[in-house]
């Protein structure tokens, strides 16, 4: 299987579409839509092709390195995955492929919250894992959820901080997306069924498990209840990219949350920037939203990331062909990522700057 369809998926928008034709037409919108009127969905990838790259040459590229440190660790590239919900719907094997897909890719494994497996579960597929919180109401609940993590052996807490509530998603509310029986949000079964249900417009839905009420304080709560890193997701303002460095944040992702939160919120290429140089190389900078070509992330990496992530891309591979087509999502996007570096004259990540952006006064 593997084999024939991937001479046929080249690049990671063959595996949307391949994808899309195969999914369900619900759980097609559940993964593809946004917010409201969907701008900033599209607006995370108009302005990744609006950026162009100014290619060096002479530059020897016989050798292209593109790894990264990120605390502490060393990683074979910057590609990470991230957290997204409810992978049973899109494979039957749900989180347990993903993971074993990170593993074969050599990429992180955020993983989230409203998985459809438990955590202690994916955490013995031998992938390298993150642990994405949602801040529940209940906090000796969310304490334990975060001990549990450690436990489990999860490297970084990465704590998404754009979700006070869901954001308006018109198009997924009209397609009545829950989960189906059987599938439930198996990290939350001490909370009980109408926290393991996810039915998100409804009554016992994701509303009445985020915390609205969270402030900057949250960070140096959990500061006491874990040595992990805490990773903030869902930066967007150079103002929150400041507070996050004196609030004694590990890092930050410059995320919108895939333009399913607020729409007419800035694509993540926009604010990186900004944030970016807010944050002035204190703390690493990850980002996400768009991502879907090698030249994206080298994009991204000018204009001040460490590292990227990927969403719906890798839940593509993982509806088409499980863990081999997570990997194989990585695999492509990664080598694009070399073949741009090559081209461009920048044999290491770390020779990404500025530089390699095209700009009309570019004339010296
Ligand atoms: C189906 C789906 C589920 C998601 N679930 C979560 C989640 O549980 N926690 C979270 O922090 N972000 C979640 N996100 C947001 C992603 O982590 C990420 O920010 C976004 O998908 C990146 O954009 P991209 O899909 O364009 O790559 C989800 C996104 C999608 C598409």
């Amino acid at each position: 299987m593997a084999n024939s369809s991937q001479s046929k998926l080249i690049n990671l928008f063959d595996y949307e579409t391949a994808a899309r034709e195969k999914l369900d037409a619900m759980v097609d919108v559940y993964l593809a839509s946004g917010a409201a009127d969907e701008t900033t969905l599209r607006r995370n990838r108009e302005c990744f092709d609006r950026i162009l790259l100014k290619p060096r040459v002479l530059t020897d590229v016989s050798c292209i390195d593109t790894r990264v440190d990120l605390f502490g660790q060393t990683l074979d590239h910057p590609i990470l995955l991230a957290p997204c919900a409810y992978h049973k719907v899109f494979h039957p094997e749900g989180e347990i492929a993903t993971a074993q897909g990170a593993a074969q890719s050599g990429a992180i494994l955020v993983a989230s919250t409203f998985s459809t497996v438990s955590l202690e579960e994916m955490a013995k597929c031998g992938a390298r894992l993150w642990f994405q919180l949602y801040v529940n109401p209940d906090r000796s609940f969310t304490r334990e959820l975060i001990a549990r993590a450690e436990e489990a052996g999860y490297q970084a807490l990465c704590l998404t901080v754009d979700t006070p509530t869901l954001g308006s998603r018109d198009r997924e509310r009209r397609s009545g997306f829950a989960l189906p029986e059987g599938m439930e949000r198996a990290n939350l079964k001490q909370l009980g069924t109408r926290a393991t249900r996810a039915q998100h417009h409804k009554e016992g839905g994701a509303y009445n498990i985020l915390d609205p009420s969270l402030t900057w304080d949250a960070i140096e709560e959990m500061r006491a209840w874990t040595k992990l890193p805490i990773v903030l997701k869902g930066i967007l303002s150079p103002e929150d990219g400041r507070l996050a460095v004196e609030q004694g944040a590990s890092g930050i992702i410059v995320s919108n949350h895939g333009g399913r939160n607020l729409d007419t919120a800035p694509a993540t290429i926009e604010a990186l920037p900004i944030v970016a140089e807010a944050v002035g190389g204190r703390i690493p900078v990850l980002m996400d939203g768009g991502i879907r070509r090698g030249t994206d992330i080298v994009k991204a990496i000018a204009l001040g990331a460490n590292a990227v992530m990927i969403g719906r891309p890798y839940m593509w591979g993982l509806a088409l062909e499980g863990a081999d087509g997570v990997a194989r999502v990585v695999q492509i996007l990664r080598r694009e990522l070399e073949i741009a570096m090559q081209l461009l004259g920048s044999a290491s990540l770390q020779l990404i700057t500025r530089e390699v952006l095209w700009k009309a006064s570019n004339r010296t």
